[in-house]
């Protein structure tokens, strides 16, 4: 046990520090009154329960090692929420910025919906935690939805619990009508997002005209 405790120590670390980064983005763009792509932020080191299971899907062997490191990329796993679905491309263009973690791969499930009907954007990153024995790389998930789309795999994951993934027709018909039923929701959402953007526009190139029409009615190089 204490082996386990060591290999997932730089995990751990590694899902508070993300937390607090992730999260605190929402804070810089609520300071400065900019819309925030990040609703809310939630982050998980692996159960080993969940590890287990992954060792057998992957037939490796159930111990610390790198192997299992690199075989289970989401050991720590981060989830970032966003109002809009294009939010998500802001969060990952701000996350292929940062100088502190590397995107090593990228798998984008919402323009390839899986089988099931989830969809999110999930990205593997190298992300190097501090140690009293110096740095160590571990490998982390970001998995980047919209709050419907989180909805659906909440609601997925937990029927897939209760029916140990043998979902009865019926349910899986139900889950699949859902998943098309948050896709529109989702897609009215960024109509209505649009026209949000397109009526503050509209006022603010309002607002210039009229400055600009208060200025041309003053004296123009003449004397006061
Ligand atoms: P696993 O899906 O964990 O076997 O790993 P993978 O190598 O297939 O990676 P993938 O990118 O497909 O999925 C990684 C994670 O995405 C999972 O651990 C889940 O959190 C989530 N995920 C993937 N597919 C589904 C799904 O159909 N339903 C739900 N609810 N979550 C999913
Ligand atoms: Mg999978």
């Amino acid at each position: 046990m204490r082996m386990w405790n060591d290999f997932l120590a730089p995990y751990k670390q590694a899902v508070v520090e993300l937390k607090v980064k992730l999260k605190g983005l929402r804070h810089q763009y609520k300071l400065e009154d900019l819309h925030a792509p990040v609703e809310f932020v939630t982050g998980r080191v692996k159960p080993l329960a969940s590890i287990y299971d992954k060792t057998l899907e992957k037939n490796i062997p159930f111990e610390p090692s790198p192997e299992l490191a690199a075989e289970v990329p989401d050991i720590a796993g981060l989830r970032i929420m966003c109002q809009f679905v294009d939010d998500i491309g802001s969060v990952v263009g701000m996350l292929r910025q940062r100088n502190d973690l590397k995107i090593v791969e990228e798998r984008d499930y919402i323009s390839n919906k899986k089988q099931s009907g989830y969809r999110s954007y999930h990205i593997i990153i190298e992300y190097p935690v501090e140690t009293i024995h110096g740095e160590k790389t571990i490998l982390a998930e970001i998995q980047i939805r919209t709050l419907a789309m989180n909805f659906w795999a909440s609601i997925e994951h937990s029927l897939n619990y209760k029916y140990q993934g043998e979902l009865p027709d019926v349910i899986r018909q139900r889950l699949e009508g859902a998943a098309e039923a948050a896709f529109r929701l989702d897609e009215e959402m960024s109509l209505i997002r649009d026209e949000i953007h397109e009526a503050q526009s509209y006022f603010s190139s309002f607002k210039e005209t009229e400055k600009r029409d208060i200025q041309d009615t003053s004296w123009k190089g003449e004397p006061e």
